[in-house]
Parts: structure tokens; C-alpha cells; sequence
């Protein structure tokens, strides 16, 4: 083949084999017959070996042309007909969002954040917004703001974790250790967030402490209310409401019971109905109490070491233990195992991700 029809033929030919190929597999088939070591251009090129000079120059421009033309006729021909298997499989593949997911693989949620989450969003739905503060604190934030003398012996309750001093600080800010409490979110609500305030924390807590009822790191939920006017009939209201919504009983039995913490004045500890027979506890109306909380009025000076006046300013705390009320409401008797990861514990008392109970839900 030296001249140039035998070339258009041949690009016809091509050009046709390729727009006939109508998927993916006749176009590879048709890429090789033209392209391939033995195709129909690789072939005409062997031959221009033979050709005289002037001849093979234009032969071959000719030749490497027609390969580039129908190298991108072929790319061309694939996105095609790529595009249309994409279409195809679009309208014929339909993705049914009402299918209930697999039921292999499925994690639980934890009873520490089913918990969390309730109480968000119990105390949520009474208008409190959720605050935070860091787990690293200081010697002022976790005692001394919080009316706890230095050398008071309420510090020596606590079983501190203490860190190195922080050489960037001075005096009580230099003494860092890991909260003990999250006391510690009032003393930075009152000074970072100002007046009224209406918050709920949750958070980790640490003590140095080990057994069935203790883990060295654990949770809190801690509540602060500031405003004018305010008095122990809004603590025991809210407080009230709080128990009765969280273990889904109208008519618990509630009392209020004399307590000391260094931070309210006066200080209670709350307390729900429960019979213990057999060992077993029942919560609910019965003839024994079981305490869940600590609460009270925000002591004047703790109002003071705020930059407030407690004469203007007045408030309630409380302050709960997660792990404790999960335990209760759960039935789940040992504290450490909450944070032993054991997957079979997790099956058992986790939660099903896809069925949250929430106040709109409950
Ligand atoms: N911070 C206390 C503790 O960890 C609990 C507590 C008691 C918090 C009374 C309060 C409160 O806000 O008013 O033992």
C-alpha cells in the first residue's frame, strides 16, 4: 500500500470497525486489529521499509497520522460507552433507603454516653446549655476558688493526682493536676461567661481510687444556675424533675438531706426512694433511701472569688456521678467493668445505635 487512496480506504475501514464496536470488549477486539503488533497500521508500517525514500516520508507521515486520528477516535468510542454502561446501570440499579441496615457488625453505644446523652438532653429540654472545661486544672480552679481553704482538710477527701509544677506559671496556677471534680466549669462559667448563667457539664474526673464503687478516672455531670432571685426551691424543683424524668417514675420519692461540701451554703445531699430486700435494690417507693447527689447554694465567697456580688447574684449547684446513676438505672453492679472493654460486657448492656431514647422519644 504506497499511495494515498489505499490510505483513505484503509481510515474508512478503521474508522468504521470502531464506531461498530458498541462495548467495551469490541473495542479492545478493534483497537488491536487496527493498533495492535499485528494490526492493520502496525502492519502498514512494516511495509515501509521497502518503499524508496520520497515515498516512505509521505507514507509514513500518513501512516503516524492515521494512527494518532484513530487512537483518539478509540479513547473517544471508550468514554461513550463507558458513559452509557454508567447510565444503564443508573437506571436500572435502584438503592432502597427503606431497607433495614446488615445486621452483622452492628457496635453498641456505651452506657457512659447513653447516659451523658440523657442527661443532656433532660437537663436540655429545662433550657440548661451544655459547658466544658479542661481535664488538666489548677490548684485555684479545682480547691481554692471553690472555697476550699489551703491545708483545709476537705482537699485531703479528694486524692489528688497532682502534676509538676508548670514553670510558665506562678503561685496556685503554677500547681496543676487533673480535676477532681467539674466544680471546676463554675468557677470558669462565672468568670469567662458571665451573668445569668443556666449550664450542665459533663465531664472526666479523677481520683486516685480503686475498687467496686471507684475507678481513678470517671465521669460528672455538674449543674450551675446563677441569676438574681435565685433560691433552694428552684434547686429542689429542678433537681426533683431531674430524678423523677431520668429513672422514668412520676412519683419518686425524693428527700433532701443536710450535707457539707465548702461550696454551697447550705450544702444537701439528694436523695430517691428504694427497698432493699434479699439483697436486691428496687428503686422507687419503698422504705429506704439511696443517695444520688450532692447540691446546694453557691457559697457567697465562691460567688466573690468569681468577681460577682453575692448580694446581687445568688445560685444552685449540683454535682452527680455518670457511672453511679448508670449503675442504677442499668442494673450493672461493678464500676470497673465500665472500663474494662470486655466486647461481651458492651453487648450486654450497650445501646443500639439506631434506637436512642431522648425526651421526645421516652
Ligand atoms: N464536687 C462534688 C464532689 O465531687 C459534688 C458536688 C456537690 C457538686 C455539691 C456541686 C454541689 O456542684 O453543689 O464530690
Amino acid at each position: 500500500m504506497t499511495d494515498m487512496i489505499d490510505m483513505n480506504d484503509l481510515k474508512t475501514e478503521l474508522i468504521q470497525m470502531v464506531e461498530a464496536a458498541n462495548d467495551l470488549s469490541a473495542l479492545e477486539a478493534a483497537r488491536v486489529a487496527a493498533l495492535g503488533k499485528k494490526g492493520k497500521i502496525t502492519e502498514q508500517m512494516k511495509g515501509l521499509g521497502k518503499m524508496d525514500p520520497d515515498a516512505r516520508k509521505e507514507a509514513g507521515a500518513a501512516l503516524n497520522l492515521l494512527k494518532d486520528e484513530i487512537a483518539a477516535l478509540i479513547d473517544k468510542q471508550e468514554r461513550a460507552l463507558k458513559k452509557q454502561a454508567l447510565d444503564e446501570r443508573l437506571d436500572t440499579e435502584k438503592a432502597d433507603v427503606t431497607l433495614s441496615p446488615r445486621p452483622e457488625a452492628k457496635g453498641s453505644i456505651h452506657p457512659i454516653s447513653q447516659t451523658m446523652d440523657e442527661l443532656v438532653s433532660i437537663f436540655g429540654s429545662m433550657g440548661f446549655k451544655l459547658a466544658e472545661g479542661p481535664d488538666i486544672e489548677d490548684d485555684w480552679h479545682n480547691f481554692t476558688a471553690l472555697n476550699f481553704p489551703p491545708g483545709h482538710p476537705a482537699r485531703e477527701m479528694h486524692d489528688t493526682f497532682y502534676l509538676p509544677d508548670d514553670p510558665d506559671e506562678q503561685g496556685e496556677a503554677a500547681k496543676k493536676l487533673l480535676r477532681t471534680h467539674t466544680s471546676t466549669v463554675q468557677i470558669r462559667a462565672m468568670q469567662e461567661q458571665g451573668v445569668p448563667i443556666k449550664i450542665v457539664v459533663m465531664g472526666r474526673t479523677y481520683r486516685s481510687d480503686y475498687d467496686i464503687t471507684h475507678t481513678p478516672m470517671f465521669h460528672q455531670c455538674e449543674g450551675l444556675v446563677i441569676d438574681k432571685d435565685i433560691h433552694m426551691g428552684h434547686l429542689k424543683g429542678c433537681l426533683m424533675d431531674f430524678a423523677r424524668a431520668y429513672f422514668e417514675m412520676d412519683d419518686l420519692p425524693v428527700q433532701f438531706r443536710p450535707s457539707f461540701f465548702p461550696f454551697t451554703e447550705p450544702s444537701a445531699e439528694m436523695d430517691i426512694g428504694c427497698s432493699r430486700k434479699d439483697g436486691g435494690l428496687k428503686i422507687g417507693a419503698g422504705d429506704d433511701w439511696l443517695e444520688i447527689l450532692g447540691c446546694g447554694m453557691v457559697h457567697p465567697n465562691v460567688i466573690k472569688n468569681c468577681g460577682l456580688d453575692p448580694d446581687e447574684y445568688q445560685g444552685f449547684a449540683w454535682g452527680l456521678g455518670v457511672e453511679r446513676i448508670a449503675m442504677l438505672k442499668y442494673g450493672i453492679p461493678d464500676l470497673r467493668t465500665f472500663f474494662e472493654s470486655d466486647v461481651r460486657w458492651l453487648e450486654h448492656y450497650g445501646f443500639d445505635p439506631l434506637d436512642r431514647p431522648n425526651r421526645a422519644t421516652k
